[in-house]
C-alpha cells in the first residue's frame, strides 16, 4: 500500500483553524494577495494566479518531503482561506527556522493571526528539533513586528538593504524567539495561589 504524504496537522484556534493548504485554495489566496495593502510592506513579487498556484504547490511539496512549511488559515464557518502562517527557510543543522504569515485585510485587528503564531510556535517547539524561530520584517511594517513582539519575539538588529521589494532595497529588522525564551516566559507567569 502507498503511504499518504505527510501533511501538517490541523490545529484548532478560536473560530478558525490552521489546516493543510490545498490546490483549491488558489482563488481565495490570490484574491487577498491582490489587495495592495497586503503585499505593500513585504518582499512579495507582483502577484499572479500562476505565482500563487506555484507557492501552494511548493508549500505542499515541502511538507511531503519532511520539511517545515506553511499552513492555510481558514475560518471554521466556511473553511475559506483567509491567511497563511508557518515556516519558510529552515536549517535543520543549526536548529532554526523562519516564520512568515499573511492575512486578508478584513481580518486584520481581530487577533486571529496572533493565535495562529502562538499555535505554530507551540507546535514547532514541541518537536524538539528547532531551538530558534526567526523572522525578517521591513522596518516600516509595524503591524507585523507588533505581532511578533506581542508573541514574545525579540528584535536583534537591523539588516540594511536586506531585501529588494519590487525593485527597491529595504532595511529589515531581524527578530527571534528561542526555545529557552519559551521556558523563561512560562516561568515568569504567576503560579496559581
Ligand atoms: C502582519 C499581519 C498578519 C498582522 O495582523 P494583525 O491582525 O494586525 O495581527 P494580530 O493578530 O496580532 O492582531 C492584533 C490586533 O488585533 C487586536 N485584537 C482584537 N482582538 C484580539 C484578540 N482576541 N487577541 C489579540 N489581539 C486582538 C489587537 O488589539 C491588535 O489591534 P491593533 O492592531 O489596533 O493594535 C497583517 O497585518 C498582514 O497580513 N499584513 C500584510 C502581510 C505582512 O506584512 N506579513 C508579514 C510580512 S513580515
Amino acid at each position: 500500500m502507498i503511504e499518504a504524504p505527510p501533511l501538517p496537522p490541523t490545529i484548532e484556534l478560536s473560530g478558525a483553524w490552521l489546516r493543510p493548504l490545498r490546490a483549491s485554495d488558489a482563488d481565495a489566496f490570490y484574491a487577498y494577495l491582490q489587495d495592495p495593502a497586503v503585499t505593500a510592506l513585504t518582499s512579495y513579487p507582483i502577484v499572479t494566479p500562476a505565482l500563487v498556484e506555484g507557492m501552494i504547490e511548493r508549500y505542499r511539496t515541502r511538507w511531503a518531503s519532511g520539511e517545515l512549511s506553511k499552513w492555510g488559515l481558514a475560518l471554521q464557518d466556511d473553511d475559506l482561506l483567509v491567511g497563511t502562517c508557518g515556516f519558510n527557510e529552515s536549517s535543520p543543522a543549526h536548529r532554526w527556522t523562519e516564520i512568515a504569515f499573511d492575512l486578508a485585510r478584513p481580518h486584520w485587528g481581530t487577533g486571529v493571526m496572533r493565535q495562529a503564531v502562538a499555535a505554530v510556535l507551540d507546535w514547532v517547539f514541541a518537536r524538539d528539533d528547532i531551538d530558534r524561530v526567526q523572522a525578517f520584517v521591513r522596518v516600516d511594517n509595524s503591524r507585523s513586528f507588533g505581532l511578533l513582539e506581542r508573541s514574545g519575539f525579540l528584535r536583534e538588529g537591523c539588516l540594511r538593504s536586506y531585501r529588494i521589494c519590487r525593485g527597491q532595497p529595504h532595511d529589515f529588522y531581524i527578530y527571534a524567539r528561542l526555545r529557552s525564551d519559551m521556558r523563561a516566559l512560562r516561568s515568569d507567569r504567576p503560579s496559581a495561589p
